[in-house]
């Protein structure tokens, strides 16, 4: 890739470092080896050893989902006063800024899969605030499709690919869509237009989740985070994503870095849809139900800020590949809501990146708070920050640690466990398909639109077993009788016999 006149990398061109073996030692030729006289090779050959035996390392384990991504340095700025809801420090004092790193993705493909699969996008965010690191793990869509953890693993297993056959199996995906119809509302955005956003640069972010902002006086709200891009929503159609995936699967990769490079930095305003304890418990929705919104006439939009994406990285894998994002990376201010989703979450992203970067992944400079003293988290692989050095690894009597004031536990116990553990979530009622019906009607006033979600479906669906589609269809059928009839016409007429 060229931009201008030099190479999109920024290493310094005219420097010619001196060329060594990892331990430093000069080297006469990069591509010299060491043989008897036109015979077999030397044991003792460090260069050759060591550069073969770097390179059989060099794959780490890949994401097991959202492994396809492309990332970017930024800053956050605070545009709006909301210390009336919160006490978070990156939030607080208009005009505060603050960096950090982003990453974008797709969900089910494997790391060379193509940008512009119907797909989720993941939008991550990495703050390197004063008080810690905060990562707003996000989706490019206010919902998802599960409310009960334990089906994350085996839905993820639906979207990637048979284990026999080793393919992607319309059957299998939408027999388990059709079977857990909590998910038709984020099926309806999936394979509306939104499925396949035209980039990075054009979509939107959403916590889905909902958290709590916390007070030092003990009061707190519930909130959900949105982050709306300035570049506007633009999508691909079935067929431009389809086309695009072929003749250029990295094209949101690319176009990422060359905005970036080219000056023309992103940006993204955040807001946030707020509700009191009170307001919460007379809502309509269950707020811990991820595949619900908080409509906006009820729970209006109140902007916080913006942030900018504005530097590209100088090596992917050190500063993509290896940032560990997770919801459980918090500060003070900011707490999980009881939604069994996210509290799942809070366990499975830290305890993945132990296993895919190791137990010091924390140290890694991507991943590095602005500061943290913790000496009790001893050795273990790849203790590079110095370990800690000469503190005790226990509370010592005689290295004292200073432990701040924290804000008492914000709590709403009795209603949030009744909300949480007497609700049956998977059960599936009327009221799933309120929203569902809603997205449709929006789609509607889009010329087009209607249409569109219509044929992606058809186009995949055609795909699924006859006993899948019939259930499928009265799925849709549930949302509203005409998409459910109009699915079922298209489907059948693209199905190969
Ligand atoms: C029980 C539900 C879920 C589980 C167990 C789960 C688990 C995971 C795991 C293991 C990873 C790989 C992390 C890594 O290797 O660094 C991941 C990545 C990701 N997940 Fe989830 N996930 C869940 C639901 C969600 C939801 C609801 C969202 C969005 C609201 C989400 C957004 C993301 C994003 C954006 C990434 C990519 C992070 C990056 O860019 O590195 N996930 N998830």
């Amino acid at each position: 890739m060229v931009v201008d006149d030099k190479p999109a990398s920024t290493f310094r061109y005219n420097e010619a470092p001196v060329y060594t073996t990892s331990n430093g030692c000069p080297v006469e030729s990069s591509q010299k080896y060491q043989r008897v006289a036109n015979g077999p090779l030397l044991l003792q050959d460090f260069h050759l050893i060591d550069l073969l035996a770097h390179f059989d390392r060099e794959r780490i384990p890949e994401r097991v989902v959202h492994a396809k991504g492309a990332g970017a340095y930024g800053e956050f700025t605070v545009t709006h006063d909301i210390s009336d809801i919160t006490s978070i420090d990156m939030l607080t004092g208009v005009g505060k800024k603050t960096p950090l790193v982003a990453r974008f993705s797709t969900v089910g493909g494997e790391k060379g899969s193509a940008d512009t699969a119907r797909d989720p996008r993941g939008f991550s965010l990495k703050f390197y605030t004063q008080e810690g690191n905060w990562d707003w793990v996000f989706n490019n869509t206010p919902v998802f499709f599960i409310r009960d953890p334990t089906l994350f693993p085996v839905f993820i297993h639906t979207q990637k690919r048979n284990p026999q056959t080793n393919l992607k199996d319309a059957t299998m995906f939408w027999d388990y869509l059709s079977t857990h119809q909590e998910s038709v509302h984020q099926v309806m955005t999936l394979f509306s237009d939104r499925g396949t956003p035209y980039s990075f640069r054009h979509m939107n972010g959403y916590s889905g989740h909902t958290y709590k902002f916390t007070k030092p006086d003990g009061s707190f709200v519930y909130v959900q985070i949105h982050l709306k891009t300035d570049q506007g929503i633009k999508t691909f159609n079935n067929e431009e994503a389809a086309k695009m995936a072929s003749d250029n699967p990295d094209w949101n990769t690319q176009d990422l870095f060359e905005a970036i490079q080219r000056g023309e930095y992103p940006s993204w305003t955040v807001y946030v849809q707020v509700l009191t304890p009170e307001q919460a418990e007379k809502f309509r929705w269950n707020i811990f139900d991820l595949t619900k919104v908080w409509p906006h006439g009820d729970v209006p939009l109140r902007p916080v800020g913006k942030f900018t994406l504005n530097r590209n990285v100088e090596n992917y894998f050190a500063e993509i590949e290896q940032v560990a994002f997770s919801p459980s990376h918090m500060v003070p201010g900011v707490e999980p809501s009881a939604d069994p989703v996210l509290q799942s979450r809070l366990f499975s992203y830290p305890d993945t990146q132990r296993h895919r970067l190791g137990v010091n992944y924390q140290q890694i400079p991507v991943n590095a708070p602005l500061k943290a003293f913790n000496p009790f988290q001893r050795d273990g692989f790849m203790a590079v920050n110095g370990n800690y050095g000469a503190n005790p690894a226990y509370p010592s009597s005689y290295r004292k640690l200073t432990f701040p004031s924290v804000s008492p536990a914000a709590a709403h116990e009795r209603w949030v466990g009744g909300r949480v553990t007497n609700d049956l979530f998977s059960e599936v009622t009327d009221e799933d398909f309120v929203q569902a019906n809603g997205l449709w009607e929006v789609l509607g006033r889009q010329p087009g639109q209607q249409d569109n979600f219509v044929h992606n479906v058809a186009v995949h669906l055609c795909g699924a077993h006859v006993d899948t589609r019939e259930r499928t269809y009265q799925m849709f059928t549930r949302v509203n009788a005409t998409l459910g009839a109009r699915i079922r016409e298209e489907t059948e007429k693209n199905v190969k016999n």
